[in-house]
């Protein structure tokens, strides 16, 4: 079968993280190019150097800070001299365990520069990639833009849940994570019909998490287990090719129906 992404180019940002790299690795797996962009240098090198190759591609890595304009600058560029791009995948974003301080704290010690600099990587990087490439997408003929809300953008935090743990969930994360989801439709109607925009909102995903803390979210969960990265791989590539070609503006919940109830 054809890989249904071939001759496609998809530029993946935090694609040395857990996650991104699982997205960019399912996106290569169906063909496409990938421009891989996350700010750990040597993590998003080997991470691209390990995507597979079905149609032969040649990915790209770049290591670039996309706090900064220089970072956005040169994704930017990256994207132009690949020629062409047709997918965008908003995935970098700081997260409970980012460990930057005054963040995933509780409320009260939660500080106001983490709160803005969380905004500026979860929600102002997505908009400004999203600006800067929009004109290349246009002309792509395929443009899809998918952005990575969460759960937390979509409802509130369960505070019981993290209750004897060391784990937070910050109120710039959930803020940040609701604006993706508006930036999303937003998006969707300005730069339609050329360019689709969707964003898919990951429940949590099991990576060695405090006992408790994960027995109370699965309890929580309508089909009882967290997610893992795989979770993710049918939805970034259904949203980036033509099978969604009648989808846009949409925030799909991919969370095991934790917010169905
Ligand atoms: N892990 C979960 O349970 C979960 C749940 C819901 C949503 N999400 C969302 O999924 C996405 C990926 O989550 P994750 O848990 O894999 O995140 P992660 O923190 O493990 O990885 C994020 C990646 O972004 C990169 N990054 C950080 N700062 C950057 C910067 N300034 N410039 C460029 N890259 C930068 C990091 O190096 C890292 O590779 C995020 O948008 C997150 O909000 C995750």
């Amino acid at each position: 079968m054809t890989p249904t992404l071939r001759g496609r180019t998809c530029l993946v940002t935090g694609a040395a993280g857990p996650l991104g790299s699982v997205l960019a690795d399912a996106l290569a797996t169906e063909g496409a190019t990938v421009i891989a962009v996350d700010l750990h240098a040597q993590g998003v090198a080997a991470s691209t150097e390990q995507l597979p190759t079905p149609c032969d591609q040649t990915h790209q890595a770049l290591a670039a800070d996309l706090l900064t304009r220089d970072g956005l600058d040169a994704a930017e560029s990256a994207a132009r001299s690949a020629g062409s791009l047709d997918v965008l995948v908003n995935n970098a974003a700081f997260t409970g365990t980012s460990g930057v301080p005054g963040y995933a704290v509780p409320f009260e010690e939660q500080t106001d520069d983490a709160f803005e600099l969380a905004l500026r990587l979860n929600l102002t990087a997505p908009f400004s990639l999203a600006r800067r490439l929009a004109p290349m997408m246009c002309a792509s003929g395929h443009g899809s833009i998918i952005n990575v809300s969460s759960i937390y953008g979509l409802v509130g935090p369960n505070m019981g849940l993290y209750a004897g743990t060391r784990m937070g969930n910050p109120a710039a994360y959930a803020v940040s994570k609701g604006g993706v989801a508006q930036l999303t439709r937003y998006l969707a109607t300005v730069l339609a019909p050329d360019i689709r925009v969707n964003a898919f909102a990951p429940g949590g995903i099991a990576r060695g998490q405090d006992d408790a803390f994960t027995r109370r979210y699965e309890s929580l969960t309508p089909l009882g287990r967290m997610g893992s990265e795989d979770d993710f791989r049918g939805v970034v590539t259904w949203l980036a090719g033509d099978a969604s070609a009648y989808v846009t503006g949409q925030v799909i919940a991919v969370d095991g129906g934790w917010t169905a109830w």
